[in-house]
C-alpha cells in the first residue's frame, strides 16, 4: 500500500481542540479499516512563536513538504497582537501556501438538510445544495506589481494595486476545476469581469481555449461574476463548480458559503501543482473559521468544520471517496439526530461539546 503521510498543524485557540477530533477518527480508521495513515505533528502560529520565535519552524516546514497531505487547525489571538509583523501568527500560514504553493482553493457549500431551516435563505433554494467555488489563489490583485501607496505631493496620494495574470496561471486553476467537475456534475462556471477588465477578457480566453482542447465533455458556462454573486443568492442551485481569480473568490465563497450556516461547519482544501514524477499534489486542508479565541479551551467548539476538511482530504489526497461520502454522510446523520454544538444550536435540539460531537460523528462512520 502506498504511504499516507498526514502532518498535523493543530495551531492555536479551537485549533487543538477541533484537530483533536480528527486525530480520533484518523485512529480508529487505521484500526478497522487498517488505512495505514502515517502522522506527525508540528507547531504553527502563536504557539510556534512562543516555543521558537517563528510562526512555523524551518524544521516543520520540511515535515510539511514531505508530507501527503497537511491538516491546519487554526492561528492567532489577542495574546499575539503585539508581536512583529514577519512572525506574526498568521506568517505561518502564508509560508504554507507559498512554499508548497497551493495555488487553487477549493470551498464547498453544502447544505446539510437538518440545517436548511436556519438559512438566511429559503430553505427551498438551499436545501441539498452542493457547490464548490475554486478560487486562484496565489495570483491577481493581491500580488501584482505595482504595489503602493505614492505621494503625488500635492495634497493628495495614490492607492495602486495591479490584477496581472498569465496564461499559465488561468490554465492550471481552470484545469483543477475541470477535473473536479467530472467527479462531481460536470459543469463549469467561469466567473470574471470581461467587459471592464483586461485580465478578465484574458480569463475567458483562456478557459475557452483549454475547455476546447482538453475538456469539451464538460459544459462550460461564463458569468461576469458580478452577475454571479447575484445568482448565488437568487437560485445557488443552478451551480456546480465555480471557477474565478483571487479577488472575486475570496467574496464569492465568502457570500456562498454563508447559505448554508455557520463557520464551525465550513471546510477547505488548498491544493499545489501535480508532482512530475508521482502525479501527487501538495495538499492543505483547513477549517474556514479562525482560532475563535472568545470559546478557546471551553470544550464547545464545532469540530465539524475540521472534520470536514479531513473528508475533502480523503476524497483529494488520498482517492478515498468511499471513505470521504461515508465521513460527510455521518455528520448529515448526526445533525438528523438533532445534535448540536452550541454555535448552531436551535429550540428542540440537543446541546453537545465539541468531544460528544466527534464522538457521535465516529460512532456513525
Ligand atoms: P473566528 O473564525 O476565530 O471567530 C469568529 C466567530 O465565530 C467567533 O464568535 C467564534 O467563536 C465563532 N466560531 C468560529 N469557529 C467556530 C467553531 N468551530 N465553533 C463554534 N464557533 C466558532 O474569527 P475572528 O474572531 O475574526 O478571529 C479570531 C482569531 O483567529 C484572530 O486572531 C484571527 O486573526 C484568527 N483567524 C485565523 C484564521 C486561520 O487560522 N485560518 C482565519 C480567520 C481568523
Ligand atoms: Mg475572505
Amino acid at each position: 500500500m502506498a504511504s499516507r503521510k498526514l502532518f498535523l498543524l493543530p495551531g492555536d485557540g479551537i485549533g487543538p481542540e477541533a484537530m483533536g477530533e480528527v486525530r480520533k477518527l484518523i485512529a480508529a480508521m487505521n484500526e478497522k479499516f487498517g488505512t495505514g495513515f502515517e502522522t506527525d505533528e508540528g507547531l504553527v502560529g502563536g504557539s510556534a512563536y512562543d516555543a521558537h520565535g517563528q510562526a512555523i519552524s524551518d524544521a516543520d516546514m520540511e515535515k510539511a513538504l514531505a508530507a501527503d497531505a497537511v491538516l491546519f487547525g487554526a492561528v492567532g489571538g489577542p495574546k499575539w497582537d503585539p508581536v512583529p509583523y514577519e512572525v506574526r501568527p498568521e506568517a505561518g500560514l502564508l509560508r504554507l501556501r507559498k512554499d508548497l504553493a497551493l495555488f487553487a482553493n477549493l470551498r464547498p457549500a453544502i447544505c446539510y438538510p437538518a440545517l436548511a431551516a436556519s438559512s438566511s435563505l429559503k430553505p427551498e433554494v438551499v436545501e441539498g445544495l452542493d457547490i464548490l467555488i475554486v478560487r486562484e489563489l496565489t495570483g491577481g490583485v493581491y500580488f501584482g506589481e505595482p504595489k503602493e501607496i505614492i505621494d503625488l505631493g500635492n495634497g493628495q496620494k495614490r492607492g495602486i494595486d495591479t490584477q496581472v495574470y498569465d496564461t499559465f496561471e488561468i490554465e492550471r486553476i481552470s484545469g483543477v476545476a475541470f477535473e473536479l467537475a467530472r467527479t462531481r456534475k460536470n459543469h463549469v462556471t467561469s466567473m470574471e469581469k470581461r467587459n471592464v477588465m483586461k485580465s478578465g477578457v484574458l480569463w475567458n480566453e483562456v478557459v475557452t481555449a483549454l475547455h476546447k482542447a482538453k475538456y469539451s465533455d464538460v459544459k462550460l458556462d461564463h458569468m461576469l461574476a458580478d452577475a454571479g454573486g447575484m445568482q448565488l443568492v437568487r437560485w445557488p442551485k443552478q451551480f456546480d463548480v465555480i471557477v474565478t481569480d483571487n479577488l472575486f473568490g475570496d467574496m464569492l465563497s465568502d457570500v456562498a458559503a454563508m447559505l448554508t450556516g455557520s463557520l464551525g461547519m465550513l471546510p477547505s482544501a488548498s491544493l499545489g501543482a501535480p508532482d512530475a514524477v508521482t502525479g501527487k499534489r501538495k495538499a492543505m486542508y483547513e477549517p474556514v473559521h479562525g482560532s475563535a479565541p472568545d470559546i478557546a479551551g471551553k470544550g464547545v467548539a464545532n469540530p465539524i468544520a475540521m472534520i470536514a476538511s479531513f473528508a475533502m482530504c480523503l476524497r483529494y489526497s488520498f482517492n478515498m471517496v468511499t471513505e470521504a461520502d461515508k465521513l460527510e454522510a455521518a455528520i448529515a446523520a448526526v445533525l438528523d439526530d438533532g445534535l448540536r454544538t452550541r454555535d448552531i444550536m436551535s429550540e428542540g435540539k440537543t446541546e453537545v461539546g465539541t468531544s460528544a460531537m466527534g464522538d457521535a460523528i465516529l460512532a456513525k462512520f
